[in-house]
């Protein structure tokens, strides 16, 4: 059973503060991530500003570096972009939700006569967005499976990934198909929101954007929604913030605050949930209740090769299957622990029955999201809930 994978490709870690100290581990990462030096007096993150006009200067007018207007200036969510873009390793983007990150990325892009390879065992919405408004604007949208295989991408603009997918968990080797797609002129994007930044940094890898919802685990209360573009290039980047700037999508202060404050406890969180998913899948793969299991950092899971040679450390989420909608609903009548609810990368253990949602998975196939519960307690729970699963 393996869980974290964090020697297998150890990310450079930029040094708190901008200063001189040496690479340091995920915890005092995400702890000092975007926290300005100390200064007498101040808190250590700088309350959230609320402001939609600032001050001008009432006779030069907008200045350089001074804020003007908050859709396109505010200090608090340039603090968490800072944040984020250390951890991914590069600049960031804040957006208002994880589909405002996505759709900038796919509409800021593409142009009428483009073609755009997306996963089509990923989030089931981007694939909608993408089949409702890319087609009337000439933009022809290619779907492939996570796991391949992948033909060649000869008139590709962009290819988005997601890896680990949502909710199948396959993996692909972001590094081999950057370089394809580059190859041939084409842009590449990779939903990184189950791995987060800890879990894989897709720019190290070769893509041009780490796109996503930090709804999920990066801020891993479930209590807002956010999402972010990451890239290196200025070019790429000045494209994203003047889409952003005019279309608005911008978090609101008060939930850029709350998501650097939630940032600092981002290892911990992680570590505890990956944790319970080593434990949990381990019990699911030997139950009489469960068809099937996936979960990458499981040595034998389809995925684990590739995620062992590509990701830090494998996230929280377990994909299972049970009979059908009857087991699934006994199960969750029966945990005491297991939230039915959607989405994941949260404090609390949740489950979501996809077919619900109108996802293309069987009836009773579950995505679970462990919480950060102690791991005895979630394993005694999910036994007795699997157990009056069988009927
Ligand atoms: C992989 C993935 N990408 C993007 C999104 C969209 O994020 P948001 O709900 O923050 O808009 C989700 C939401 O579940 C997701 O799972």
């Amino acid at each position: 059973m393996t869980s974290e994978f964090r020697d297998a490709t150890a990310a450079p870690a930029p040094s708190p503060h901008g200063g001189s100290w040496p690479p340091r581990g995920d915890g005092t990462r995400v702890v000092h991530a975007g926290v300005p030096a100390p200064v007498a007096g101040e808190p250590f993150l700088p309350s959230p500003v609320f402001g939609a006009p600032y001050h001008l200067d009432p006779v030069a007018g907008p200045q350089p570096g001074v804020d003007g207007y908050g859709r396109t200036d505010n200090r608090t969510y340039r603090l968490l972009e800072q944040a984020i873009g250390e951890l991914e390793g590069g600049e960031c983007v804040v957006f208002a939700s994880g589909m405002a990150a996505i759709t900038a990325v796919l509409l800021a892009t593409l142009r009428g006569g483009d073609t755009v390879v997306l996963p089509g065992d990923g989030y089931f919405l981007t694939r909608a967005f993408a089949a409702e408004h890319l087609p009337g604007r000439g933009i022809e949208v290619r779907t492939m499976p996570t796991a391949g295989p992948y033909p060649t991408f000869d008139g590709v603009r962009l290819l988005l990934l997601e890896t680990p997918s949502n909710p199948g968990l396959d993996v692909c080797d972001v590094a081999d198909l950057a370089a394809r797609a580059h190859a041939r002129r084409g842009l590449v994007a990779v939903d990184n929101t189950t791995p987060t930044p800890l879990g894989q940094r897709p720019l190290d890898l070769g893509a041009d954007f780490s796109v996503a919802s930090a709804t999920k685990a990066l801020t891993g209360h479930s209590d807002m929604l956010l999402g972010y573009v990451c890239a290196r290039d200025p070019e790429l980047l000045a494209t994203i913030r003047t889409w952003r700037a005019r279309t608005g999508g911008i978090p609101g202060a008060f939930e850029a605050w709350l998501a650097h404050r939630s940032l600092g406890t981002l290892d911990l969180r992680l570590a505890r949930q990956t944790a319970n998913a080593a434990a949990v899948s381990e019990l699911l793969a030997g139950h009489p209740a469960v068809a099937s299991v996936r979960w990458p950092g499981r040595a034998g899971d389809p995925a684990y090769e590739a995620a062992a040679r590509q990701m830090r450390r494998v996230p929280g989420v377990v994909t299972f299957t049970l009979a059908d909608k009857a087991a699934v609903d006994r199960f969750l009548a029966a945990s005491e622990l297991v939230f039915a609810a959607t989405s994941f990368g949260g404090l609390h253990t949740t489950a979501d029955r996809r077919a619900q949602w109108g996802d293309d998975a069987p009836e009773g196939l579950v995505r679970f999201s462990c919480g950060v519960e102690d791991t005895a307690d979630l394993v005694a729970d999910v036994r007795r809930a699997l157990d009056a699963a069988l009927g």
